[in-house]
């Protein structure tokens, strides 16, 4: 990797750019405030430049992202003693996350999880896209933004590390009418929170649906399973689904059942027993109890043995719990450990799935002139 590095935004400066010639690193004073460093990471197969951003803020916490997939590679969190580690699954390199991976950390679009069939009307019109996942669409299809190169922009405020990731996607790309322009812009507080915004615009109506695909592990990357993590989903409702994950448009409650996460409970102690397709676990879309539309807490998860604590805040009305039942040992990660079943939980804060089929569902529908915005922010602390 090019270690040519430009410190991007330091101290109390508002996106103070000090840009460094070729081969040569620089350094802005840190003071007491964040500062966002750019480094590249390599090029992909087509020959596209692909560069890392490192936010880093106050307390030594770090967040690492690609302009590949807007992608989250890297979160060093403390502990309860002050111990770092990096709490989210993926690669060191850019060449594995070009290749075939589960979404490991990636920006999701433009419609995260499933379409039923691939199918869609819009206008009195059907639109038919990529059956990518059985016999449905997944995330975007077979090259959706998860695969795209991204244009980024610093965009620290008052000393508050941050970056903004830009993509314009073309009209009929992967058969989603309409030019959509996405942003996520990622901000790393001093109060150690992950803070990602997203916004779309459009020139046709069409449908936008945007998400992170971090895959957490509190214990640290390939620190063994999830599954004595203990979750908390402030939801009383959730959508079944049928053996292709679809939802079977009824909106069931948790009360009384495995999918109860109510109380903070041990993801392990009852996975065994959630309904569902092999090969078993949480695969589930939550109808958050807030109803979405305001910034509200919506989950959280913490390790017992480190302490370490993140809770989950969003605007959307929704959230996939996602036990990483589909890993299976066959893919090494960063520590080189193979990422075995439940090595990670996502918390994919979305509409629901499917959604644009339901018209029960909050809808997923963006009508040219207006702009959909989206806030999830990830809270760390330890105790
Ligand atoms: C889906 C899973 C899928 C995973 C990785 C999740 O969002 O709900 O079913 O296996 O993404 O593709």
């Amino acid at each position: 990797m090019n270690v040519r590095v430009r410190i991007l935004a330091a101290a109390c400066a508002a996106s103070a750019v000090l840009a460094a010639a070729p081969g040569h690193a620089q350094t802005a004073s840190g003071g007491k405030g964040g500062r966002v460093e750019k480094s590249s990471f390599g090029t992909t197969r087509d020959g596209l430049a692909v560069d890392q951003y490192t936010l880093t803020n106050a307390n030594g916490v770090t967040a690492k992202i690609i302009t590949h997939g807007a992608l989250l590679t890297e979160l060093h969190v403390p502990d309860r003693a002050g111990q770092m580690a990096d709490v989210v699954l993926g690669f060191k390199t850019l060449d594995r996350y070009e290749g075939d991976h589960p979404y490991f950390g990636a920006t999701i679009g433009r419609v995260a999880n499933r379409i039923a069939k691939g199918r869609f009307r819009l206008g009195g019109q059907e639109y038919t896209l990529a059956t990518n996942n059985g016999p449905n669409h997944l995330h975007g299809g077979i090259k959706g933004f998860d695969k795209r190169v991204w244009k980024a922009q610093p965009a620290s405020v008052g000393g508050v590390p941050a970056v903004r990731f830009t993509y314009t996607s073309a009209d009929m790309e992967e058969g989603y009418p309409g030019m959509v322009t996405a942003t996520v812009t990622y901000t790393l507080t001093h109060a150690n929170e992950l803070r990602l915004e997203y916004t779309a615009t459009t020139d046709k109506p069409t449908i936008v649906n945007l998400t992170n695909h971090s895959y957490f592990n509190l214990a640290g990357d390939g620190q063994g399973t999830i599954l004595d993590h203990e979750l908390t989903i402030m939801a009383d409702r959730y959508t079944p689904v049928d053996d292709t994950l679809i939802p079977t448009g009824e909106i069931a409650t948790v009360r009384g059942t495995v999918m109860d996460f109510n109380r903070a409970t041990a993801i392990g102690s009852r996975i065994d027993e959630v309904p569902g397709p092999a090969p078993g676990g949480y695969d589930h879309n939550y109808v958050l109890s807030h109803g979405g539309g305001v910034l509200a807490m919506s989950a959280s998860v913490r390790d017992p043995k480190s302490g370490r604590l993140m809770e989950v805040l969003t605007s959307e009305p929704g959230v996939q719990l996602y036990t990483g039942n589909f890993l299976d040992g066959t893919i090494t990660g960063k520590a080189g450990v193979a990422y075995q079943k439940h090595a990670g939980l996502c918390l994919e804060t979305q509409h629901y799935p499917d959604s644009i089929n339901r018209p029960h569902f909050p809808p997923v529908v963006l009508q040219p002139g207006r702009t959909f915005k989206s806030t999830t922010v990830y809270r760390f602390s330890a105790r």
